[in-house]
């Protein structure tokens, strides 16, 4: 991937050379979503929110799915969705943080994607999943102690992605940048 300087701002070039999706993947809090919104801008691709099209297939929010039909019912429309979305053309895909836990989403986004686990220690992320209460797992207790032992439990699954780069805070951009870089070093290799 040639970078283009266009004035300042570094851009990848156009879709087309986007070859295959790429999920993020990564703890709640992490920043897929927020990040994914602007690489796909960077990239000039498609952004799409796994739990944002679980959300409208279901006709209801993920809080909801939990309620009335369980995490089970949850996971199936989840893997569903990321490997519908993963068959589609090349895309930024945030995944849900629970996604890639699954044996069959995980083959699918390594088979036709890129996966780029954004990293972030338990501190920064409780700080920032603290912002909103839409997360029915993190209801269940201390948010903090949940997200340890999430992190435990799943960090062996999301190191098996192709990329890892750390989600810190600060500006959203530099952790575009980084995303990128790993992008274009993969590429290159
Ligand atoms: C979940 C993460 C959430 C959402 C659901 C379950 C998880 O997505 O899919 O609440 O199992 O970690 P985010 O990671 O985007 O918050």
């Amino acid at each position: 991937m040639d970078k283009v300087n266009d004035g300042g701002t570094e851009h990848v070039p156009p879709p087309h050379t986007l070859e295959k999706s790429i999920a993020l993947v990564g703890l709640m809090g992490a920043g897929k979503t927020t990040i994914g919104r602007r690489l796909a801008k960077r990239l000039g691709v498609d952004f799409v929110d796994a739990d944002a099209e679980i959300e409208k297939a279901a006709g209801c929010s993920i809080k909801d799915i939990f309620e009335c039909y369980g995490e089970a019912a949850f996971r199936e429309g989840e893997r569903r969705v990321i490997c519908r979305l993963m068959a589609g053309p090349p895309q930024v895909v945030a995944t849900g943080g629970g996604a890639f836990m699954d044996p069959e989403t995980r083959r699918r986004v390594k088979e036709s994607g890129v996966s780029v686990w954004l990293k972030a220690d338990i501190k920064t992320l409780v700080a920032r999943v603290g912002k909103r209460d839409t997360r029915p797992l993190l209801a269940k207790g201390d948010p903090e102690s949940i997200l340890r032992d999430l992190a435990e439990k799943r960090n062996p699954f999301y190191a098996e992605a192709d990329i890892h780069v750390e989600s810190r805070d600060g500006p959203h951009d530099a952790v575009v940048d980084a995303v990128i870089e790993a992008l274009q070093n993969r590429q290159a290799a």
